[in-house]
């Protein structure tokens, strides 16, 4: 039995009769990396933008297999979507990568994370800075209507191994600036910085290196981080987490939390040294 044919027959059915049962509505592919894809919203279901839930598949042993998930899409969005990578060898994104429309996927709707606005102090200027599927939590609180009213520059800084990896995060930035309700506000305070690192493109670095030599300053036309009025949130390995966590204490910047809001907060990508 093929790969292919265990998805479509085996767990979508078997899924299907669970209670945390939800279909695939629409899947795109990007590159033999990466993939996005939307599912159907529990009615239950309320999130604040930047969070992240459980979702996955039955395993070979019959049992749910699931892994956390940044939500990419906004709170106010009718569909959940999400960006994932495809491990050649991951339990569970070995076989999520095959899904198509009308597969049903398991679903844990138990919204956590420290990706939220309710975990930074005010502010007038807003970092996102990701690396790679890291932008997922950030896809979401960049359309997310509050992420406007609350501060005056919205920069999202995106790095990744080469371009193709990045149209996940153009196509977001071009649907942003378009969207009835957030396009005009976008318009005129979203910044977008991305880079690539093992391919040539017209901005390239890692954003940690760009923010150390002050590039990033200067390119976007921007001054210096400051603690008084910047504030910033981190997604991506473990690598980039505690290079970002020194430069911004560097700055000044102290990690907040839901419990006690400060001034940047920061989540793990994923869980492991990369691949
Ligand atoms: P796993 O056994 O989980 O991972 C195998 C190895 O693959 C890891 O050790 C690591 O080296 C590498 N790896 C895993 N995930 C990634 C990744 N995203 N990017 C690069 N390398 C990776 N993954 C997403 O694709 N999209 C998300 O929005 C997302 N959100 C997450 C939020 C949180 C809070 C955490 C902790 C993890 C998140 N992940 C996300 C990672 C996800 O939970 C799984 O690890 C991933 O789906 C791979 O699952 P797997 O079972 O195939 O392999
Ligand atoms: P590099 O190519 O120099 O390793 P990955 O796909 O492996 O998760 O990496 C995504 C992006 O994150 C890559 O461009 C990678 O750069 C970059 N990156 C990895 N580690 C760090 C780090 N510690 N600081 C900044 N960027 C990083």
């Amino acid at each position: 039995m093929t790969l292919e044919m265990n998805i479509a027959d085996q767990p979508a059915n078997a899924v299907a009769s669970l209670p945390d049962a939800q279909e695939v509505t629409e899947v795109q592919h990007y590159t033999d990396r990466l993939f996005r894809f939307r599912v159907t919203r529990p009615r239950s279901l309320r999130f604040r933008s930047g969070e992240f839930v459980m979702i996955g598949l039955l395993g070979d042993n019959g049992r749910p297999l699931l892994r956390a998930y940044s939500i990419a899409s906004p709170s106010w969005d009718e569909e959940l979507e999400f960006y994932s990578i495809k491990v050649p060898d991951g339990p569970l994104t070995s076989k999520l990568q095959h899904i198509k429309p009308g597969d049903q996927i398991i679903l844990r709707p138990k919204p956590v994370g420290t990706l939220v606005h309710d975990a930074l102090l005010p502010g007038k200027r807003i970092w996102f800075f990701a690396t790679g599927t890291g932008i997922a939590p950030f896809a979401s609180l960049l359309r997310e209507p509050e992420t406007y009213e609350k501060y005056e520059k919205v920069i999202l800084a995106h790095t990744c191994r080469d371009v193709a990896e990045l149209k996940y995060g153009e196509e977001l930035v071009a649907k942003t600036l378009d969207d009835p309700l957030v396009g005009e506000e976008a318009q005129e305070k979203l910044l977008y910085y991305p880079t690539t690192t093992r391919e040539t493109s017209d901005r390239m670095g890692r954003v940690t290196d760009n923010l150390r030599s002050g590039k990033i300053f200067k390119d976007l036309g921007l001054s210096p981080i400051n603690a008084e009025y910047d504030r910033a949130m981190v997604c991506g390995s473990m690598g980039l987490n505690l290079d970002m966590k020194d430069i911004l204490e560097g700055y000044g910047l102290r990690e907040g939390a839901n419990s006690e809001p400060a001034e940047y907060v920061i989540e793990k990508a994923f869980v492991g040294d990369g691949i």
